[in-house]
């Protein structure tokens, strides 16, 4: 068997957009039984959380659509993990420019809004908004991940 394909779901914070994009991948996979198939992580660009939990209005969210953030601590991604992942998921532009910055590879770097065609529109940081903010995340996380998750394994 080949062996699982490795995703990184990125964003700036690695507590609120990221997290959950893991989590709601998590749960696409074991839905639809590809989770063998998948290696699945988040990390942020800055530093600013790390060894943090996730935000507690990401955890609020994520437990209203029956998602378990408790074990999530934040980390930031490294320059010599880039390569060791198939697909880095970027929330918006400026989280793709900043993983192009770090050193990764243009071709293994896609929006996670890509499904939704292109220039793919940005996943906005909810981090400065109130609760609706999260909710209009979580939204636009769930309805892309199923065609997200295809497109990639398609890729390989
Ligand atoms: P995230 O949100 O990138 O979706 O985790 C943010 C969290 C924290 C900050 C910015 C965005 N911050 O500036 O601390």
């Amino acid at each position: 068997m080949k062996r699982p394909m490795r995703i990184c779901f990125v964003c700036l914070g690695n507590i609120c957009r990221s997290p959950l994009a893991l989590a709601i991948a998590r749960h696409v996979a074991e839905e639809e039984g590809l989770a063998p198939r998948l290696h699945l992580d988040s990390a942020g660009l800055g530093d600013w959380h790390i060894g943090k939990p996730a935000d507690p209005r990401t955890i609020a969210v994520a437990e209203r659509f029956g998602l378990d953030l408790s074990s999530h601590r934040a980390r930031q991604i490294q320059p010599d993990e880039l390569a060791s992942w198939d697909w880095l998921v970027a929330m918006d532009a400026d989280n793709r420019e900043g993983l192009l910055a770090l050193g990764a590879n243009p071709a293994r770097v896609i929006m996670m809004r890509a499904p939704e065609g292109e220039p793919a529109p940005d996943v906005p940081d909810p981090y400065w908004d109130g609760d609706a903010g999260f909710v209009r995340v979580h939204r636009m996380l769930a309805r892309n991940m199923p065609p997200l998750l295809q497109m990639l394994l398609q890729s390989a």
